[in-house]
């Protein structure tokens, strides 16, 4: 066995951004192209002698054999120990958890999230920093700066590491501790939630059905749920990670997971639904017959947080992407502690997590959080929901109408318009930021305009401005329509437009979301000219 020097060329990639470098599963596949980009994480990184990193991904195609490779490099790069999970199956939230429970100097996670899997799907790679977040621009920008002129990578000749065998193994000089994926996560779990009182609900009968869309987090569902809480078998579907994801498109949202939608419109079937994304960082909460928006359920989560151990003490603060509902600002104004907008992406969370100014967090694209990892986490959205109700004792339906009674409905809905010309996205957005500051004070239907505004962020740790965040056009009662591009999309661009209604009276709670919207949708149109510029008559995907 010895570690070899390989030379390889540069390449070209797009600079891998804090959600890592995600390609083709074919472009991953060339020779030297996975071993380049982690040659630069490690070029970057410096000297790794008596350091433990993490590894392990979502479990699509294409997972194993980067598995073996990296092991193979991190061995000839001096790191004393990698902790990779058994098969290679680590979620997202779990490599944070297990990169800060075990002081790692950092952690490699595998996944495209909920980009489509299989041979001819998305394959990606992210590096996490020891606090056991996304690592930052500056170490991302130096990863790509090296890729962009490396000559050659080192990697050992070692054989295969069994990945299926728990326990250490020798690579070089390295041990590969071969870790049970869900061990460490699940303990973090029962530090933070009331176990007891769930496992109690469950022994009464109470039912969910947990959707693993043939993604990373079926088999830490099947484990906390049926396992350790006592949830009977089969309460997790679609629990086995394929390589494919089942052909399925793994994001959780009333669209993509029509099967659970199904299953939770039965009035005999289960009282609570959930699902998680590829790489389990996202979650969807469903009651009987009954969607959450994931705005609401931020809210809700923080209205009630002292009902879990692990937040008893209360919270910080809380934080919420712009373009999140403001439902979590009311309960921060009630419980007298800051809300703290951000722009959209979880990497604006970071700095105020660190800085202790936030416990809970959450985006509306059906990610919530909070200060026990440095992810998103689905799963642990989840068991705070069954928390609060195995201690209410009362359904999620009963729990939303109360908080709506309490502190109003924030009525909420994005809509997508996907695949449309790059330009002409541009240009929406260019004649919007023109149209601004004259909206403010005008009658737009029954609305008036309080302002209009393209959000810009500054850091209240760093003091980093971000500018453009997207367009805003608030009510004088608190609604809003806010317009943004995705930074996120792979064909053409899309638009998200982004519609919120305040209303106070519960006498005005029960509407349908898109009828409660319906004045504001036809002002998006009228502001934005949104079917001129696209050519689109409606949204493709409305959540
Ligand atoms: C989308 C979501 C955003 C999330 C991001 C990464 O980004 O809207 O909230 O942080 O995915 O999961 P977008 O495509 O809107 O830029
Ligand atoms: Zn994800």
């Amino acid at each position: 066995m010895s570690i070899q020097n390989q030379s390889t060329q540069p390449f070209s990639g797009q600079r891998p951004g804090t959600s890592g470098l995600r390609k083709k599963v074919t472009v991953f596949q060339q020779p030297g192209y996975l071993e380049n980009f982690v040659q630069s994480v490690f070029d970057t990184l410096g000297d790794c002698s008596g350091q433990t990193l993490v590894l392990g991904g979502d479990g699509r195609y294409h997972n194993r054999v980067a598995v073996q490779t990296i092991l193979h490099m991190a061995a000839a790069h001096g790191y004393a120990r990698v902790l990779v999970g058994q098969g290679g199956i680590l979620s997202t939230p779990a490599v944070s958890c297990v990169i800060r429970k075990h002081a790692a100097l950092g952690g490699i996670v595998l996944s495209a999230s909920h980009n489509p899997g299989g041979i001819d799907g998305d394959f990606g790679i992210k590096y996490n920093i020891a606090n056991g977040g996304p690592a930052p621009e500056s170490v991302t920008e130096a990863i790509f700066q090296f890729s962009s002129s490396i000559a050659a990578y080192r990697i050992s000749d070692a054989p295969e590491i069994d990945l299926q065998r728990l326990g250490r193994q020798q690579l070089e000089q390295m041990v590969v501790e071969v870790i049970d994926p869900v061990a460490d996560y699940a303990e973090l779990m029962q530090q933070l939630f009331d176990f007891e009182a769930i496992r109690s609900l469950f022994a009464g009968g109470f039912r969910m059905c947990f959707d693993g869309m043939h993604a990373v987090s079926g088999p830490y569902a099947q484990a906390i749920l049926e396992g350790l809480l006592g949830a009977p078998a089969g309460t997790v579907i679609n629990a086995q990670p394929l390589e494919d994801f089942g052909g399925h498109h793994p994001d959780p949202n009333p669209v993509n997971a029509a099967q659970l939608i199904g299953i939770m419109a039965n009035q005999d079937g289960p009282e609570f639904g959930a699902a998680s994304d590829g790489d389990g960082d996202r979650n969807m909460i469903v009651g009987r017959r009954f969607e959450l928006t994931p705005s609401d359920s931020l809210a809700v989560l923080a209205a009630h947080a002292t009902l879990a151990p692990g937040y008893r003490h209360g919270l910080a603060g809380i934080a919420r992407s712009m373009p999140t509902s403001c439902a979590a600002d009311r309960v921060a104004a009630a419980l007298g502690i800051p809300c703290y907008e951000t722009p959209t992406g979880w990497k604006f969370f970071g700095n105020l997590l660190d800085a202790g100014k936030v416990t809970l967090c959450g985006e509306e694209s059906y990610g919530t959080g909070s200060s026990h990892i440095r992810e998103k986490d689905g799963l642990w959205a989840v068991l705070f929901w069954l928390n609060l109700l195995a201690v209410t004792g009362k359904p999620v339906q009963q729990l939303v109408a109360e908080h709506w009674a309490r502190f109003g409905r924030n009525y909420y809905s994005r809509h997508d318009y996907e695949a449309i010309d790059a330009a002409a996205a541009e240009e929406l957005m260019a004649s919007l930021r023109i149209k601004l500051p004259s909206l403010a004070g005008q009658n737009l239907g029954n609305y008036v305009v309080d302002y209009a505004d393209d959000f810009c962020y500054t850091d209240p740790v760093d003091a980093s401005v971000s500018s453009k965040q997207g367009i805003r056009i608030v009510m004088t009662d608190g609604s809003r329509i806010v317009f943004r591009l995705s930074g996120t999309g792979t064909e053409g661009a899309t638009l998200r437009v982004y519609l919120e209604r305040y209303e106070a009276d519960p006498a005005y709670h029960h509407l349908l979301t898109q009828q409660a919207l319906a004045a504001l949708i036809l002002i998006a149109e009228q502001v934005a000219g949104i079917s001129d510029w696209t050519g689109r008559v409606r949204p493709s995907v409305i959540t």
